[in-house]
């Protein structure tokens, strides 16, 4: 769903109140929405503005309609993209839709699909025939080329560049600044590290770090 669309009848809830849903808040803002509340296991430490209610996913789950929300993914991430995916699926489960985001500074091509809960934000760009799953993040200035897929729950990081044809998979996060090779195939459970430059394919469950990249052990 497009922000803009049909929020006249839907209230607004942020998942997360850290700093990914804080930017989250000023690009609603600056379409002007506001948020109704927040969903955290307490308001202690919230990055958001604002008088806003604090309420926990149980009591979300036991006595909100999903009717009557649409729910934001501020959960944001620096490499496992574990949390962010398992709390969506936790309340698409329960019958929950997620607002799809565009910051107004950003671009998605005609041709592009980007799908359910994707935020894309300032500056960055979805070109020709790309697809975005579920969601996922395209940050900040993040470019991803023509054709090149994400998978769903994958974050691709401020400044990254997926050139054309890449293929990302699910819950992989592509670091700031990374580049992903024109054609490339970087697996799941993947994290690029930040500067990254990767020239060949990447095995699920990897972790890919350099300039060439190369695989890094898990520790
Ligand atoms: C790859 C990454 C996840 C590794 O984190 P980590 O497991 O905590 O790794 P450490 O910091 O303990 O470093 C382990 C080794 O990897 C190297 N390393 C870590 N990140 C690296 C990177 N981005 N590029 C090159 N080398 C890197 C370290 O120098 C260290 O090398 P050493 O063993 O020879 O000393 C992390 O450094 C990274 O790049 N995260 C992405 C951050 C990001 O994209 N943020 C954007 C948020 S919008």
């Amino acid at each position: 769903m497009r922000l803009g669309t049909t929020l006249a009848k839907l209230q607004l809830l942020m998942l997360g109140a850290g700093g990914h849903a804080r930017v989250l808040q000023e690009v609603l803002e600056e379409a002007g929405h506001s948020l109704a509340g927040f969903v955290a296991p307490s308001a202690e430490g919230s990055l958001l503005e604002g008088e806003l209610s604090c309420v926990s996913d149980d009591e979300v789950l036991a006595s909100f309609a999903p009717s009557d929300y649409l729910l934001i993914n501020g959960v944001g991430s620096a490499s496992d993209l574990g949390l962010r995916d398992s709390v969506f699926q936790k309340f698409k489960a329960a019958g929950f839709n997620f607002l799809q985001l565009q910051a107004q500074t950003s671009h998605i091509s005609a041709s592009a699909t980007v799908v359910e809960g994707v935020q894309v934000m300032h500056q960055a760009v979805v070109h020709s025939s790309a697809f975005v799953d579920d969601n996922s993040i395209v940050n900040t200035g993040a470019i991803v080329e023509h054709h090149a897929v994400v998978g769903t729950s994958s974050h691709i990081a401020v400044g990254a560049v997926l050139c054309g044809n890449v293929v990302i998979g699910n819950r992989t996060h592509v670091g700031a600044n990374a580049t992903i090779l024109q054609g490339v195939r970087v697996g799941s459970n993947c994290i690029i590290g930040a500067g990254a430059v990767v020239l060949h394919d990447v095995p699920d469950n990897s972790i890919a770090v350099g300039v060439p990249a190369v695989l890094k052990s898990r520790s």
